[in-house]
């Protein structure tokens, strides 16, 4: 079994009187694609808020590649090598598509991509390069054709895709993308799988969030389920999808008894 990237240990988290993250443990392997599924409001894009620095955890640590980074700051986190999507898409509009993916890159430039962007000399041929890597970028998730576009007129799960290059863009080890197939049709969410599929090839590990259980299902190595904030489920798609408590979180008791009864739900003793 390959190492752990991430390692979330007890992580808790308490807005007010609200737990929104309850004690919850799991590690993510190198190469993998993890996906973290649960229903509304379960704690999903709070422990990513977590995980990536936005939120100070209540209690409990955090591990990426063998070091604490409980402390650590987003920006730290993201030099480290974390990258992020935003379940509400977050770009610059009025920028460039092009300039949205090198916004990205300043965990990598000498020096800070506005200077990039004006000044001629060295940071001239940086800002070459940068561009040739944000094109390349832009190949890969598919839309190189509108590079020089504004941002806002992009379609909805064109931005999607926008977000994943500018993380990208910053060169992660950990991937965490917060629902990258929201809004996307059949065609593009199946290019999204292809080239997650291809990431994954390439080494990347990624943490997903994810609705569209048949996209996670395909797509996931492990899965892990919580439910108002606690891990209620953890293991390989298989299990997972058939365990009753995730039916029953998902469903509600009546219809996961009415499954679990026609011989619907298999594999009971998925997660004890
Ligand atoms: N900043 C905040 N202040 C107070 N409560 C919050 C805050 N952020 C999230 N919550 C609450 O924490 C709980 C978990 O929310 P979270 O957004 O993490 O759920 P989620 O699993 O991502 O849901 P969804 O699938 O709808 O995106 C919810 O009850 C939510 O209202
Ligand atoms: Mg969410």
């Amino acid at each position: 079994m390959s190492n752990p990237v991430l390692e979330a240990l007890a992580l808790h988290k308490a807005f007010r009187g609200l737990v929104a993250v309850d004690e919850v443990s799991f590690s993510v392997r190198e190469g993998t694609v993890h996906a973290l599924i649960g229903p509304n409001g379960a704690g999903k894009t709070t422990l990513f808020n977590l995980v990536s620095g936005l939120l100070p955890v209540s209690a409990g640590s955090l591990r990426f590649l063998g070091q604490d980074i409980t402390g650590l700051a987003a920006h730290a986190r993201a030099r480290r090598g974390i990258g992020r999507t935003f379940q509400n898409i977050r770009i610059f509009a009025s920028m460039t598509v092009l300039e949205n993916v090198m916004t990205g890159m300043s965990r990598r430039l000498r020096q800070p991509w506005p200077l990039v962007l004006l000044r001629g000399g060295a940071a001239g041929r940086e800002e070459a390069t940068a561009k040739q890597r944000a094109h390349h970028l832009l190949d890969l998730v598919g839309i190189s054709e509108q590079a020089d576009r504004p941002a806002a007129d992009l379609a909805y799960g064109d931005q999607r895709r926008l977000e994943i290059a500018r993380a990208l863009a910053g060169e992660p080890q950990l991937l965490l993308l917060d629902e990258p197939a929201a809004g996307m049709n059949p065609t593009e969410t199946a290019g999204l799988m292809a080239l997650l599929q291809k990431l994954r090839t390439d080494g990347l590990t990624i943490l997903l969030v994810e609705h569209d259980m048949g996209f996670v299902m395909e797509l996931s190595d492990q899965i892990t389920v919580l439910n108002f904030g606690r891990v209620i489920c953890e293991g390989q798609p298989e299990a997972v999808q058939h365990d009753p408590a995730v039916v029953e979180a998902y469903l509600g008791p009546k219809v996961a008894q009415r499954l679990l009864a026609a011989k619907a739900v298999k594999n009971p003793q998925a997660c004890p």
